[in-house]
């Protein structure tokens, strides 16, 4: 009921259509109510007009005031129950209408909210959680939610009050018949009841299969390079033909409660019909009701069940939505483990002073970083060598506070980041990633995820300083050309300046690099160290390095293992010590040496 009340919430907003859809519901209602009324006395008129005509056919005396009353009652009739029709009709459309464009905007809101909150969560979170099922919830389980709850809105309102009405209309007609037609009601609930409660549990595992679905759609068509490279698409066909079978099975059963929803409450209400024959007959026999008011009382019966039997629906639909909703606010109450302290201080820009002290850190339990302590001065170069897994990843992505140290300390400037505002301390950041990450959009516009509001005149100073200019001016559309998804139409190289055509735009005193180990041709390789090297200058730099160029360039180089500094010192300084850097450069940069030194 909590999902419920929050789901409510989010319509108040849109209280106003809610009011005037009100409206247009108690217009239908009055019309049904109407209608079943009118039948009864319709029908008197027909039957005792055609009774008058047998006795005018033998008696000439009646024939003229019969005429006129029979004619305009025929003329009129139907001209009337037209009109109550288009009342209704229009009733009913206003009604629909404002109350299920109400649940779309509240829904559109939840939409955002979720977004909104994922982009507040920590990297712990994205990691913990696949895209794939990110996806689906802020798209399939939303739209079930949504889906059900439009039709609760709907329904909640027009079928309340024409049941009222209508119900209203049999107690006038008969009360004592009135009873025994709503003692089945409640016989209706409990079945109601059951099959909500299989439907809710139902509807939430069958979002869980849905999140499958997602996830590996996410990952097979991001990864098709891979799968085509290992000639695996049988297989994968194989993996998503049996998650989509394990959906259709929790759809089926989901299926079947709702099919059988309809006929069990017909049977049930079949009863009440059934009494109220048996009780009304000898009502209208015994001259306790008339024969009119009886037909009316019939009418306004059937009419009666349709809308209870939608107010029951409507209870098992809301639950499949509540337990949508609950997922949806499951990730909507997610806590953001990195949030700004309630009395962070802002920075405006930053010297570039990094100091680690005594840093810890571990993902789960077991340390990644152990009592790690070094700092950085203005505009120094730090260079991070060592093992695969050694911590020299974890280690950078502390500084931006994409996870909290456990232990220990980061300062920039002498302040510890913690005490930073988040906004302001990214804003002395700049990052080139391993992988190159470039959106859906024009190539200027990929450049300015640097400075969101740099002229066209800085991006392409940025962009000649990342030695990028050149190749986009060749392109069709220079820096208005859309690199498509995942920037499948340039290559290795031309991407990487792009990503730091972008670090170069934003101008950041701090610079974090984790150089891409893919080996580039010659040229390429030159461009982008080159484009490095203007990205570096005047900034304070971490670099994760795998070219002996940038480890050359370093003032000071760090060498990790197993998440502890073991070294460190200028090149000169760590082959004299004959440690493991002196390994890891033997084993990889030997061969280098000579062009790079060629190159410096
Ligand atoms: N998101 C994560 N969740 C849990 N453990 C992680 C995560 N990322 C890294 N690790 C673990 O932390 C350790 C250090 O990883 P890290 O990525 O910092 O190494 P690295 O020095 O950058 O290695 P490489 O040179 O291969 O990039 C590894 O043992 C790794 O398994
Ligand atoms: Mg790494």
């Amino acid at each position: 009921m909590n999902s419920f009340r929050r789901l409510l919430g989010y319509t108040l907003p849109y209280w106003r259509l809610i009011v005037i859809s009100f409206i247009g519901a108690m217009g239908v209602a009055a019309s049904d109510s109407a209608i079943a009324f009118s039948v009864g006395k319709v029908l008197k008129q027909i039957f005792t007009e055609k009774s008058h005509a047998i006795a005018v056919s033998m008696g000439p005396l009646f024939s003229t005031s019969f005429s006129i009353n029979s004619l305009s009652i025929f003329r009129i009739l139907p001209l009337a129950l037209i009109s109550l029709f288009v009342f209704r009709g229009l009733c009913r459309f206003v009604q629909q209408f404002c109350i299920t464009y109400a649940g779309q905007l509240a829904v559109q809101d939840v939409r955002n909210v979720i977004y909104q909150r994922n982009m507040g969560l920590s990297l712990r979170f994205f990691n913990n959680n696949p895209t794939g099922v990110l996806m689906a919830r802020v798209l399939n389980d939303v739209s079930l939610m949504q889906n059900g709850f439009s039709e609760v809105l709907m329904s909640v309102f027009r079928d309340t009050l024409t049941a009222l009405g209508l119900l209203g209309l049999i107690f006038y007609l008969d009360w004592q018949l009135a009873v025994i037609t709503i003692i089945v009601v409640p016989l209706m609930i409990l079945p109601s009841r059951i099959i909500g409660r299989h439907l809710k549990r139902l509807a939430k595992l069958g979002l869980e299969r849905i999140s499958d679905l997602s996830c590996i759609l996410q990952e097979t068509f991001s990864g098709i390079k891979v799968i085509k490279a290992f000639g695996l698409e049988a297989r994968e066909i194989i993996k998503f033909r049996t998650a989509n079978l394990q959906f259709l099975n929790y759809a089926k059963k989901s299926l079947k409660y709702e099919a059988l929803h309809a006929p069990i409450l017909e049977v049930i209400s079949s009863l009440g019909i059934a009494s109220v024959i048996w009780f009304g007959g000898s009502h209208v026999l015994s001259g306790q009701m008339s024969a009119d008011a009886f037909i009316s009382f019939v009418v306004a019966m059937g009419m009666l069940y349709t809308p209870v039997k939608k107010l029951l629906n409507v209870y098992s639909l809301l639950q499949r939505s509540l337990g949508a909703a609950e997922r949806v606010f499951e990730i909507i109450d997610e806590k953001p483990e990195i949030t700004d302290r309630p009395d962070a201080c802002s920075l405006e820009r930053a010297r570039g002073e990094v100091e680690f002290r005594n840093v810890t850190f571990s993902y789960n339990n077991e340390p990644v970083l152990l009592n790690v302590s070094l700092s950085a001065r203005k505009g120094e170069v730090v260079a991070l060598v060592g093992t695969s897994g050694a911590g020299k990843t974890t280690l950078v992505s502390l500084i931006p506070r994409f996870y909290d140290v456990e232990n220990g300390s980061i300062l920039i400037d002498g302040i510890d980041i913690r005490d930073v505002k988040l906004f302001d301390l990214l804003q002395q950041i700049a990052l080139v990633d391993q992988e190159t990450i470039l959106f859906n959009e024009t190539i200027a516009n990929n450049i300015r995820y640097g400075k969101t509001d740099a002229t066209d005149e800085e991006v392409e100073r940025a962009a000649r300083a990342a030695y990028a200019h050149d190749f986009i001016i060749e392109m069709a559309e220079g820096y208005q050309t859309n690199i498509g998804d995942r920037g499948v139409r340039i290559s290795g190289g031309q991407k990487q300046r792009l990503c730091i055509a972008r670090a170069i735009l934003k101008n950041a005193p701090i610079l974090i690099l984790d150089e891409a180990t893919s080996a580039l041709d010659t040229e390429s390789e030159q461009m982008v160290q080159q484009a490095i090297n203007n990205l570096m200058s005047n900034r304070t730099t971490f670099v994760i390095a795998h070219r002996l160029s940038t480890i050359l360039h370093a003032d000071t180089i760090i060498v990790m293992d197993k998440g502890i500094v073991v070294e460190r010192g200028s090149h000169r300084q760590l082959l004299e010590a004959n440690g493991l850097y002196k390994k890891l450069y033997t084993m990889q940069f030997q061969g280098e040496d000579a062009d790079a030194r060629g190159t410096m």
